[in-house]
């Protein structure tokens, strides 16, 4: 309907961490709808080029999240804040762990004081399902009590109590999402921390043999980008009754295991070789699943792409990328 254009209803949406992997994908659907986008990010492992087409239609600041100032600005207006900055790394917080607390806690509390002051409707968390570590039930349902391992998973667990928290004492309304496992274009696969999928799938196109850390029985609910995309939208329009100071999992609702994984990647890919298999990482959880049942019941979440069409369609965009490279 051409009314959706009109400006006086168009919805602002600010998105802490634009330039990243899901941030940017966020971007681009928000857009689609028809809503004004704002962003901001400190480009530490995001990149403009993940905006490229979308960046002179969209109001980006490249700020901190612990600049106060700049957040309050960011939030001026805005109706819907969508957080995604933060250092999503569980090595490097072992690694580091003031510098995950103050980019993923710290930046938090930031982000609700201005998004609280600025009056925005509704404010949507990226937390992880990292938060239930490795509690031996599965699937994972929210109701579970978490038991974080990494200083990553506090911070990020952290971050959903000051949700919770500023709705209770400010009535902001909150929701909070945590992805299980989230991959797709756009993700980074060059950096030692990047995601499982995004480093197999770049490696395989190559000829190169991936590295599977541990014996590759760890299993994942490995998710695509649109899915998270779609609760992320979903959480800021259903009312506030269904979802407000909630936590929701957001995921496929199956688990591949990384023996898995490698034969489905070997047969999209086309790659020849086996695999190697190298030493198990600090801080990783050996299995995940998720019930979706609260996130179908009140958010009115169902995946939409499966693991093996989502392994398609991020394939398909890595290959593309390559073509762009050699043109
Ligand atoms: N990818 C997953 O599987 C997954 C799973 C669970 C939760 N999450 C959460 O989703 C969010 C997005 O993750 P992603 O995979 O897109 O990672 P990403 O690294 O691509 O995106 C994070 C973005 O935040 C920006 N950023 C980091 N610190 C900042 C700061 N102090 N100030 C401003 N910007 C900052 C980065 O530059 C980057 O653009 C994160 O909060 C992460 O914890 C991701």
């Amino acid at each position: 309907m051409l009314i959706r254009y009109d400006e006086t209803l168009m919805a602002t949406y600010l998105i802490t961490g634009v330039a990243g992997f899901i941030g940017s994908a966020l971007a681009r659907a928000v857009l689609a709808q028809g809503d004004q986008v704002r962003g901001i990010d400190n480009l530490s492992t995001g990149r403009r080029e993940n905006l490229v087409e979308i960046l002179a239609r969209i109001d980006f600041q490249e700020a901190d999240m612990l600049d106060l100032p700049a957040l309050y600005d960011a939030c001026r207006g805005v109706d819907y804040v969508l957080h995604q900055a933060a250092i999503p790394s569980v090595p490097k917080s072992v690694l580091d762990p003031l510098a995950s607390n103050r980019a993923n806690l710290d930046g938090t509390v930031n982000l609700l004081m201005a998004a609280r002051d600025a009056k925005v409707k509704r404010v949507v968390y990226a937390a992880s399902s990292s938060a239930y570590g490795d509690t031996p039930t599965l699937p994972k349902h929210e109701d579970m009590a978490p038991n974080p391992i990494s200083p990553y998973a506090v911070a990020k667990l952290a971050s959903e109590h000051y949700m919770i928290s500023f709705y209770r004492c400010y009535g902001l309304q909150t929701v909070c999402l945590r992805y299980f496992n989230i991959f797709g274009p756009r993700q980074d696969p060059g950096s030692p921390y990047s995601g499982v999928l995004a480093k197999f799938i770049t490696q395989m196109l190559k000829g190169e043999q991936p590295t599977i850390l541990g014996d590759g029985k760890q299993s994942r609910d490995f998710t695509y980008v649109d899915n998270a995309v779609e609760a992320n939208l979903l959480a800021c329009r259903v009312p506030a009754m269904e979802v407000a100071g909630r936590v929701f999992n957001v995921a496929t609702g199956r688990r591949f295991d990384l023996n898995e994984t490698f034969q489905i990647l070997k047969k999209l890919t086309g790659y020849p070789g086996k695999v190697n298999y190298g030493p198990e990482r600090a801080g990783d959880v050996k299995h995940s699943l998720a019930d979706l049942s609260r996130a179908t019941r009140h958010l009115g979440y169902t995946p939409k792409v499966d693991f093996e069409e989502g392994l398609r369609r991020t394939i398909d965009w890595y290959r593309s990328q390559e073509r762009v490279a050699r043109a």
